[in-house]
């Protein structure tokens, strides 16, 4: 089982719809987080990407920022009047701005906090929960505080990016903590962090026989046939690959020009492009010269010249 890991502004509707249309292999994916914000009264503005009408394709399972019991339960309400069934936690993200107010990974250095509000929403909210977290904000000690508070509740899940907040992105996965740790978690795991390739896929597999659910979010922009070679399909060969990414983009382009709430559809593709770049073997340079593009229709001119004329890494 394969989850498209939540990248805030990269995996939101529009790519999901995008990549389903073209590619297989992924089963269902978390969404970016909706941030609670006070004076919203769970008014969803703001998860206008979980509306159903736009969601037609990967089944989703919204994710929610934020440290506000009742702001939560809102939330939650709301997103179950949308017919949202489960829902996910954010404990993982690591931006300092939201660290700092104690949201995201900010929490888990505070785990009576994270029992309260645990203790305070479960009972209260209409679907099951599960968590994404990390393994420390600042150390890797805090998540064997972590771990026994979260064993004291019912959750469905819970997503593992086995890195402590300060590492950001970056820095190795630490699998010698989760190695250690794995054991002591009563709920499942879910694996997630640099499944960058099959084979990083294989050696996580080997790793961690116990573990059946991965999540991956760059790699798949890196390489959209990654899940379905994870799930044993056969890699297209080169020409195909170009061909299908290339329809992909342009429907992505697409979803993008429909959408009338947003305003820039320029930068919102060359902002893309920072990952999808990194699947081609003169990265730095394409990059360049998608993020160069003055216009819509020079972006569409570009991003078919370096399909077609790039070499790319995978498959
Ligand atoms: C640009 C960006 C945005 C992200 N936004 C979110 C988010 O909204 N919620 C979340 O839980 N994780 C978020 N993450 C973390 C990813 O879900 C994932 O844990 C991380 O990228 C490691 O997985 P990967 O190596 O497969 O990309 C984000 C990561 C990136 C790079």
């Amino acid at each position: 089982m394969i989850l498209l890991a939540p990248l805030q502004s990269f995996t939101d509707y529009h790519f999901r719809n995008a990549f389903s249309m073209h590619y297989t292999g992924i089963d269902g994916a978390v969404s970016p987080f909706i941030s609670l914000l006070k004076g919203e009264k769970g008014k969803p503005r703001i998860a206008r990407d979980v509306l159903p009408s736009n969601n037609r394709s990967i089944p989703v399972i919204p994710q929610i920022l934020g440290n506000d019991a009742a702001l939560f339960i809102q939330m939650a309400e709301f997103l179950h009047r949308w017919g949202y069934e489960k829902i996910n936690w954010n404990l993982g993200c690591p931006v300092r701005s939201i660290t700092r107010k104690q949201r995201g990974s900010g929490l888990i250095p505070y785990p009576d906090l994270i029992r309260e509000m645990l203790e305070k929403i479960i009972p209260n909210i209409p679907q099951s929960l599960s968590v994404k977290i990390r393994l420390g904000l600042n150390n890797t000690d805090e998540i064997y505080q972590l771990v026994p508070v979260l064993n004291d509740f019912p959750l469905e899940n819970i997503i593992v990016h086995a890195r402590i907040g300060a590492q950001m992105y970056e820095g190795n996965v630490q699998h010698d903590v989760l190695q250690k740790c794995l054991p002591l978690f009563r709920h499942e795991v879910i694996y997630n962090g640099d499944i960058f390739s099959y084979s990083d896929c294989i050696a996580i597999k080997n790793r961690y026989p116990e573990i059946k659910k991965w999540m991956i979010g760059r790699g798949v922009f890196y390489n959209p046939f990654l899940p379905s070679m994870i799930k044993g399909e056969q890699a297209p060969t080169k020409e195909k690959a170009k061909e299908m990414f290339l329809s992909f983009l342009l429907d992505l382009y697409s979803e993008f020009q429909n959408d009338n709430h947003l305003l820039r559809v320029e930068n919102k593709i060359k902002m893309l492009w920072e990952l999808f770049s990194k699947g081609f073997v003169n990265s730095d340079s394409v990059f360049d010269q998608i993020s160069h593009a003055p216009t819509m229709n020079d972006i569409v001119t570009i991003t078919r010249k370096l399909v077609e004329t790039e070499e790319m890494k995978n498959p």
